[in-house]
């Protein structure tokens, strides 16, 4: 994937954390990126890295399903070549047992990573198939796959993601879509993360959020795997395929 309009890539949680480093990444390689979160990136301002004109970025909750189908909408006459999926709730404060969730807090953490991604995905599939087969990458977690006790909300919205992304990869194989589910097997460094350990937290075995950027931008570029599919990625950025065939 090149410069220029065919390397127009969308990215959610385009503010902070992954989002921010896949965004930044690809801006400074010329992707041209579609970047949407709530609040603005600082990193837009006065065009601090030169490059900002390679980001468009729009304001958007996708906890609220109607605007994500506004935003999707707005898009129909501009190709995408992949959707790149790293915005996240996690929920309130720090691990709390699933009998202690409120329903204001199921709402928006299942309303923002799954109702509202699968709608973006959803609206955009027409779009990630017109003008070749495009790429759905989702920046995922071991909570899609195992147990996360004390985090079930979030666990359940992210497992719920992973299997509509499954079934969409399962739907249009035929056509070419690839679907990426990019599974860090490590913990790294970002204000979500953040807000969630106690103060003095030692970070020290966490990882800079620039490692999954490039580890996504091998994807985009070809130089990673090819083939679509659910990875774990490891420490040092390699990737490992795993395999979610089910003795059913
Ligand atoms: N960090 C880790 O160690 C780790 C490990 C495994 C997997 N992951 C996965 O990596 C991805 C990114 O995580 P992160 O740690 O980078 O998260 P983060 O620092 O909390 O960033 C989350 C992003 O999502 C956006 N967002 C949150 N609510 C939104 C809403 N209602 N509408 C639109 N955008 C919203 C935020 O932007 P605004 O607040 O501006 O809207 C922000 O840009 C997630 O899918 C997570 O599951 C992370």
């Amino acid at each position: 994937m090149g410069a220029g309009e065919s390397s127009r890539v969308l990215v959610t949680g385009a503010s902070q954390g992954i989002g921010r480093a896949i965004a930044m990444a690809l801006a400074s390689r010329q992707y041209f990126v579609l970047g949407v979160s709530r609040s603005k990136p600082e990193y837009l301002d006065a065009n601090r890295f030169g490059w900002a004109e390679q980001v468009a970025w729009t304001s958007l909750d996708l906890s609220k399903a109607s605007a994500v189908e506004r935003y999707a909408a707005s898009l129909e006459a501009f190709p995408i070549r992949a959707l790149i999926l790293s915005a996240v709730d996690y929920g309130d404060g720090a691990r709390h047992g699933a009998s202690t969730i409120s329903t204001s807090e199921w709402q928006r953490v299942i309303g923002t990573n799954l109702v509202g991604q699968s709608v973006l995905v959803s609206q955009l599939l027409p779009n990630l198939l017109r003008t070749g087969p495009g790429i759905i990458i989702n920046v995922s977690s071991n909570v899609a796959v195992a147990p996360a006790a004390g985090r079930a909300a979030y666990g359940a919205s992210k497992a719920g993601l992973h299997a509509m992304l499954r079934a969409v990869a399962a739907e249009h194989q035929e056509e070419g879509l690839r679907v990426f589910q990019l599974i860090p097997t490590f913990q790294s460094v970002t204000e979500g993360i953040r807000r969630r350990r106690p103060v003095g937290f030692d970070f020290s075995s966490y990882a800079d959020p620039v490692l999954l950027a490039e580890v996504v931008e091998g994807v985009l570029s070809g130089t990673g795997p090819v083939v679509g599919g659910t990875y774990l990625i490891r420490r040092d950025g390699t990737l490992e395929r795993y395999e979610e065939t089910a003795n059913l």
